[in-house]
């Protein structure tokens, strides 16, 4: 049987983290955080000194990445090499790394069964960039999440606040911008909503109020 897949995507900062994570949770769905598989490629190689640009190099890296997600009572931790990285693979540095290795093809391809994987009954929440046009083409429902950069930003320092982490917004919106930029260029899997997404806004809104309309999409869906 066909297992349904829900598929996030957007920019950086649009809320769909949280989004996807309390849907998974509400439709009792696993959950696929793909943007990490890219931090934790990213984090990997430059443990090792690697360059960003070193295709060969980084795909195979990608490919034999030693990874675990651990589910616990406290949250979700992950597992790089059997250290937890959960706080390292957060931070900005790490996510333009990820962006500047996810122009590579071959990395891309190196983590596309990886990503599938997470396909398991009974229905999986995949969070990405093109988790609706490349990673799950056949989702069930393609939801396009998107906020102004001014919102994103906002919501950024207010998280890294709350992980206790340091960071003014000039920096951040220019740091958003960046790798907004390098995400859309890209020639491979570039991000862009598929042709049959649904787009929502969620300038404005709370994580209450997206999360009820993709859900009444998912019910109009069935
Ligand atoms: O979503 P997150 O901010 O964790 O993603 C980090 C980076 O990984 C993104 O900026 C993007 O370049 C890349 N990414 C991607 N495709 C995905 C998920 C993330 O290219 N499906």
């Amino acid at each position: 049987i066909d297992v349904p897949v829900i598929a996030v995507d957007g920019p950086s900062g649009s809320g769909k983290g949280t989004v996807s994570r309390l849907l998974a949770e509400q439709l009792g769905w696993h959950l696929l955080d793909s943007g990490a598989l890219y931090r934790l490629t990213a984090l990997a190689a430059q443990r090792r000194g690697m360059a960003l640009d070193d295709e060969a190099m980084l795909s195979t890296l990608a490919s034999k990445l030693d990874v675990r997600f651990a589910s616990e009572a406290q949250g979700a931790s992950v597992l790089l090499e059997g250290d937890d990285v959960s706080l390292a693979i957060r931070n900005e540095d790490c996510g333009i790394a990820a962006s500047k290795v996810a122009i590579l093809p071959s990395v891309r391809a190196a983590l596309l069964d990886r990503q599938r994987d997470f396909r398991v009954t009974p229905g999986l929440v995949a969070d990405g960039r093109d988790m609706g046009t490349v990673v799950f083409p056949d989702a069930s429902l393609k939801i396009f999440l998107t906020a102004s950069l001014e919102e994103r930003g906002a919501r950024r320092l207010r998280q890294l606040k709350d992980q206790g982490v340091g960071a003014n917004l000039p920096s951040l919106l220019r740091d958003l911008a960046e790798r907004d930029a390098r995400d859309a260029r890209r020639a491979v899997s570039p991000l862009k909503p598929a042709d049959d997404a649904l787009t929502v806004d969620s300038s404005g809104l709370d994580v209450r109020g997206v999360l009820d309309r993709i859900l009444t999409f998912a019910r109009e869906r069935n």
